[in-house]
This record gives C-alpha cells, structure tokens and sequence, in this order.
C-alpha cells in the first residue's frame, strides 16, 4: 500500500510527542523457531509480533515456499481451532507459544531440519506483508523468557 511521503512526515511529528493520534501499525518480530518436526508433512511455528505503533493490526494469512498451507490456530482447551485472522493490539504483542497460538504447517515440500531455516511472509489487514526466516531449533526446544 502506498503511503504519501507527506502523511508519514505527520505521522513521525505525532509519534515524537507521544500521541497515538499517528494511527500506524509498526511491526516487527521476535523469537520465531520451529521445532524440528517428528512428521514429515506437519509442523508447527512460534513467534512474537510486536506492535510499537498507536493503531492495531490484524494478521490475516502466512505463506510459505516450504509449505503447501500455513494455517493460524488457537489452541482452546484441549483441541486446536483454526482462525482466520488474528489480532496484533496497538503497543501489544501478538505471541504465539507453545500450548497457544501456533502457525500450522502443511503440505511440507521438504521436512524443515535443525540448523535450518523456513522462510515465511506474513500478511497483515494494514501493514505491509514482513518476511522472517524462522530458525528450526531442536525438537524439544523451548525458548528462555526474557526478565
Ligand atoms: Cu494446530
């Protein structure tokens, strides 16, 4: 989407005096990993998006060149559900772990080994589409939390 040079101006005015009033999602992404799949046609995908802007976003789809589909699923009790978006909050986090959210993989056209990397884009409602390489870490492997 494009964005005229005069409207980001404004909106770096307005972020300096701490206003949400710039409306502006500003991404970025943090402690993605797959754990190396035991399955050789599914794995699952964390990662952190984090919010810095004064409006929220929504993630809408995630794709692969590694996967023939990239779902989104919350995990609800027990079982799992697919979404069909979810939503990054303005100066919040969209975070998806172990026992919650998770990118689902499918369709694998190679099995994602340790040592490896698996490129994705994800698509937002309002932001540009961000590309990550997620690390494949072991299959055990849990990320250390900050703090
Ligand atoms: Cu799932």
């Amino acid at each position: 989407m494009a964005v005229p040079a005069s409207a980001v101006a404004g909106a770096l005015l307005l972020a300096g005096c701490g206003s949400d009033a710039d409306g502006r999602p500003e991404l970025s992404v943090r402690a993605a990993y797959i754990p190396q799949p035991v399955s050789d046609t599914m794995a699952a995908g964390f990662l952190t998006i984090v919010n810095q802007g004064g409006a929220k976003d929504e993630l809408t789809s995630v794709t692969s060149p590694t996967a023939g589909s990239v779902t989104l699923h919350e995990t609800v009790g027990s079982s799992m559900e697919q979404v069909s978006s979810l939503d990054v909050p303005a100066h919040g986090q969209l975070v998806f772990k172990s026992g919650g959210n998770h990118l689902m993989f499918e369709m694998l056209k190679s099995r994602p080994v340790q040592g490896e990397t698996v490129t994705v884009q994800l698509h937002f409602a309002a932001s540009d589409p961000l590309k990550v390489e997620i690390p494949v870490k072991p299959a055990t492997y849990t990320p250390k939390t900050g703090h």
